[in-house]
């Protein structure tokens, strides 16, 4: 009786070992190429790219959140002396993002999104960029605008991610879910 019982408790002990062993697998398994999905949208549009883009991919979604948050009257272009335009005018701001990617280590690819502001990408990009260490992972810009294209993103993104493996910026602009699909097929 007492062998019986204690051949149970082996089992037991044994199989726990096997599911816990299955399960650091197959964590290390997906862990060795995970997406990322970081993007920042002051009115809604590139959120909505950037959730797609996020299920397409099959990767992890991280809002790039200001501090400040920016109001209508921050957005407004036309005024000289508005947030957005100051800042634009400014390359070097750097606003402040309001929460970290939690171990951005785990990540070997990391789609970054942006409205098209003044023709590249707003300054808080570059922000996020310096908060982390991009060696070796490939980097992919993506965009919504209100027609401009990506203009000199690139010349103003890369110093802010010098080690990164950086691929030509993408627009996503009325992007079809299919032409969305054949895009993500495309960098692999
Ligand atoms: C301050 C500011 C500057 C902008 N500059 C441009 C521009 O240079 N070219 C352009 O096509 N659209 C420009 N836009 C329009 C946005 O890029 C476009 O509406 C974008 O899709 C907004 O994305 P969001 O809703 O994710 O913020 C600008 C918008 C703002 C607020």
């Amino acid at each position: 009786m007492k062998q019986k019982l204690l051949l149970t408790v082996i089992t037991i002990v044994a199989l726990a070992a096997m599911v816990g062993n299955a399960q650091t697998n197959n964590q290390s398994m997906s862990d060795k190429s995970k997406t990322l999905v970081a993007y920042f949208s002051a009115t809604g549009t590139t959120m909505e790219a950037a959730s797609k883009l996020a299920k397409l991919a099959d990767a992890d979604l991280f809002e790039i959140v200001p501090e400040i948050p920016y109001t209508p009257a921050d957005l407004n272009w036309r005024d000289k002396s508005s947030r957005s335009t100051l800042e634009m005018q400014d390359k070097s701001s750097r606003p402040a993002v309001a929460s970290k990617v939690e171990n951005m280590a785990q990540y070997d690819t990391v789609f970054v999104g942006y409205p098209i502001w003044w023709y590249i990408a707003p300054t808080i990009i570059n922000t996020f960029l310096e908060q982390y260490d991009f060696t070796g992972k490939t980097v992919i810009p993506f965009f919504t605008s209100g027609g401009s294209g990506a203009g000199e993103t690139m010349k103003y993104l890369r110093p802010s991610a010098p080690g990164a493996n950086w691929v030509d910026p993408k627009n996503l602009n009325y992007m079809s879910e299919n032409e969305m699909k054949s895009w993500i097929n495309s960098l692999k």
